[in-house]
């Protein structure tokens, strides 16, 4: 049975979620002030008590507020020189927290904007004591934009990201080509783009955005096995038992461009 802990931690994704910014078709349209369509929207969410003493007690240690300043990465992780990988999205922290365990050298910067999720990963890194950890409650395009500078990251993970099924509502989705250029811009020459989905058309798109960024190349011909550090999520197994495929896309840097 559920704890009350655990309750929320079914994640329902932007576009076929009830929305606290208004209904599905008002998603598609940007609002007056927005400069650009974001790829998400706020979505209500209970924060349990146990999320919440995750705030306050872990939340002045590992939430990095949103400043449109150049990031000092190996400041910003206590000292802690390393690769830095960048996650985009990382729902209630599952992947993220047994990434984090699974490759104690590298630096996660982990980017979120549903605050029970934000949460949920806090109690995570309590739970598991885990130092290398840093969660910014934004949208990660901003933080690109005015926090990182390129040829920085060592990585970018970006797992199951809110497929927008709605033609009408494509325009929202993460990759596409315009933000893959600035993602592979901001990797290091070797960094990788991973990028994982259970929703065939947007894996489609994915390869063909991710094959056409001139900065980067396929590690492999296609579709990538499961990389190992990536752990299958319950979400994810539960699409397995459903018969839904999950596609995941490893992209590198090209070192000499
Ligand atoms: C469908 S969920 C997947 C979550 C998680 N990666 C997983 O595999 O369960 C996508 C998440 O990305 C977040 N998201 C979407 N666009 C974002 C952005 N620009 N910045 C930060 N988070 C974003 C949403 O809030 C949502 O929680």
């Amino acid at each position: 049975m559920n704890s009350p802990d655990t309750v929320s931690n079914d994640l329902p994704r932007s576009d076929d979620a009830p929305s606290s910014e208004g209904s599905d078709d008002d998603a598609a349209k940007p609002h007056p002030l927005h400069r650009r369509l974001k790829s998400f929207v706020k979505r209500a969410g209970r924060t349990t008590d146990g999320q919440a003493r995750a705030f306050s007690e872990l939340g002045p240690l590992f939430l990095l507020p949103y400043k449109p300043v150049p990031l000092d990465l190996t400041a910003t992780f206590g000292g802690r020189a390393g690769p830095t990988v960048l996650e985009i999205g990382f729902g209630m922290g599952e992947a993220t927290a047994h990434i984090a365990t699974v490759l104690p050298e590298t630096n996660f910067l982990c980017c979120e904007v549903h605050e029970p999720g934000v949460g949920a990963l806090l109690k995570r890194i309590g739970e598991q004591s885990l130092s290398n950890i840093r969660i910014c409650a934004h949208d990660a395009v901003d933080v690109l934009d005015h926090m990182l500078q390129p040829g920085t990251l060592a990585g970018v993970h970006v797992f199951f990201p809110d497929p927008w099924h709605k033609k009408r509502h494509n325009k929202r989705r993460l990759i596409q080509p315009e933000f893959v250029t600035k993602l592979a811009q901001h990797l290091r020459p070797g960094g990788y783009i991973h990028c994982a989905t259970d929703w065939q058309p947007y894996a489609e798109q994915m390869l063909e955005v991710l094959s056409a960024e001139p900065l980067l190349r396929n590690t492999t011909e296609g579709y990538a096995p499961k990389p190992g550090y990536r752990p299958l999520t319950k979400f994810e197994n539960r699409g397995i038992k459903l018969g839904h495929g999950v596609w995941d896309l490893v992209f590198e840097r090209a070192a000499s461009t």
